[in-house]
């Protein structure tokens, strides 16, 4: 592929979203909508994108970071000026140059390459991306003459009534020959409502006797900008739908898809079955022949191979393999269960490492603790690990048996295979093998055990 710079269009107010947040920052997928233009720049070329950025440019840079480089439009004086501001730092360095927009999430990286691609085979200035609709939404119109040349663009405002009939809309994304583009931006002439219009350089390239190539795509949802939020579900039961496709076709198993949401960011396993009302939220990776749901939601975690969660809520936590889990369970964050742990009912796990086999059935509390291998938690067992001023650490060595309702008020060192009796305050440490029992709870001694 030649030589590509990208440029990505977000500057524009996005005032009918009626946000503080600059629209291109609203999330698709769990993902900011300018992001998908990002990363479909990274997938076409080395080259970092330059992002047109005016209104809300603060937040934008902040989302964005130093992965792409930046440019301010001052006044959002339409698309062609947009353009017009990247010019310092692109013109004479790339051979082509692709123009897109922050809030066309859906457009589809393949589109794109075929739209490059046509670009290069031609010797005309510019490809346009066509879509075939009924429905206009506000699109501007492609006008052909009688051999099937592109003539113009006309925006829908001023379009004739004849116009207005022609199904082939301007996407709005083009590909340039960049030595053409740049020297041309200052042709266009400022428009009835005062923007310069992208637009106009088809009309400017027919002037000049060149040749407009299109490139034409037939499904809508790819092109549809977000302008409102109703725009924003729409894109977003889009974008929700392709995805779960995406993992159905890779050997995941879905019952009703339709519920289960799955960010743009997560990963799964093969022959895992996700139940309904399900969510994978964030930097989420389920492993292999898990079941996850009805009802689960898991948000930046990480799952391994054959677990069981049900209805529960995980968040910034590690299963191993072949750990169940729920339902009703919490694990928050830091909490990390080893591999073949039973976390039953009602439980909560905060900043935790519970060893292997570990089981804790029901209820019960788990933070800023150690727990061993093979350790077994009883019904509504409460690390107190809050002093009021600090919180301190639990350690509950390999093969413990903490009694039901036993509270261990940290800092607190349960021994190897100690066991504690139901009930039991725990105030002091419990050597390795020892009974402890009663409120506080008092070492059983030699002699009678
Ligand atoms: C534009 C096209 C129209 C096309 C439509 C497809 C022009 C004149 N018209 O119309 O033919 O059918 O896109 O979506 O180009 N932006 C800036 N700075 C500006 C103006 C816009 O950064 O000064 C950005 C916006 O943030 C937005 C994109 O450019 O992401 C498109 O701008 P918008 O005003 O929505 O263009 P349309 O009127 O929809
Ligand atoms: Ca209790």
């Amino acid at each position: 592929m030649s030589d590509l710079a990208v440029v990505i269009l977000a500057a524009g107010q996005g005032t009918r979203m009626r946000s503080s947040r600059p629209k291109v920052l609203h999330l698709v997928a769990g993902k900011p909508m300018v992001r998908y233009a990002v990363e479909n720049a990274a997938a076409l070329t080395t080259r970092p994108p330059v992002v047109v950025i005016g209104v809300g440019a603060d937040a934008v840079r902040s989302e964005l970071g130093d992965a792409v480089s930046y440019v301010v439009q001052e006044q959002q004086l339409g698309t062609g000026h947009a353009v017009a501001q990247a010019r310092p730092l692109l013109e004479g360095q790339a051979d082509l140059v692709l123009v897109c927009y922050g809030d066309m999430p859906l457009l589809r990286v393949e589109t794109l390459r075929q739209l490059v691609q046509r670009q290069e085979e031609h010797d005309g200035p510019m490809t346009i991306l066509t879509v075939i609709s009924e429905d206009s939404m506000g699109f501007g119109r492609v006008v052909r003459d009688q051999q099937g040349r592109v003539r113009e663009i006309v925006e829908e405002k001023v379009a004739t009534p004849e116009q207005l009939r022609i199904r082939e809309l301007n996407a709005g994304v083009y590909c340039f020959q960049g030595d053409w583009l740049w020297p041309h931006l200052d042709q266009i002439q400022i428009s009835p409502v005062g923007e310069y219009y992208l637009t106009d350089l088809i009309g400017i390239a027919v002037a000049e006797g060149q040749d407009v190539a299109t490139y034409t795509i037939h499904d809508v949802s790819e092109v549809q900008g977000v302008n409102t939020r109703v725009h924003l579900a729409r894109a977003e039961a889009v974008m929700r739908k392709r995805i779960n496709e995406r993992w159905m076709l890779a050997g995941v198993t879905m019952l009703s898809p339709e519920t289960i949401y799955i960010d743009e960011s997560v990963e799964i396993g093969q022959d895992t079955v996700l139940y309904p009302n399900t969510y994978l939220l964030g930097h989420t990776v389920v492993g292999r022949e898990c079941e996850i749901g009805p009802g689960a939601l898991l948000c930046d975690s990480r799952v391994g191979d054959h677990c069981r969660i049900l209805s529960s809520v995980v968040e910034e936590a590690v299963v191993e393999d072949r750990c169940t889990v729920g339902p009703y369970a919490h694990l928050r964050r830091g909490a990390h269960l080893a591999e073949d742990v039973h976390m039953g009912n009602f439980g909560e796990v905060k900043n935790s490492y519970v060893g292997r086999g570990t089981r804790m059935g029901h209820f019960g509390y788990v933070g800023d603790a150690q727990v061993g291998v093979g350790v077994n938690l009883g019904a509504g067992v409460v690390t107190c690990n809050y002093d009021g001023e600090r919180k301190h650490q639990t350690v509950i060595e390999d093969g413990a048996f903490i009694g039901s309702d036993a509270l261990l008020v940290a800092p607190v060192r349960i021994g190897r295979g100690a066991r504690v009796g139901a009930g039991a305050v725990v105030t002091r440490d419990i050597p390795e093998g020892k009974l402890a029992y009663g409120v506080p709870a008092r070492v059983r001694d030699e002699e009678k055990s």
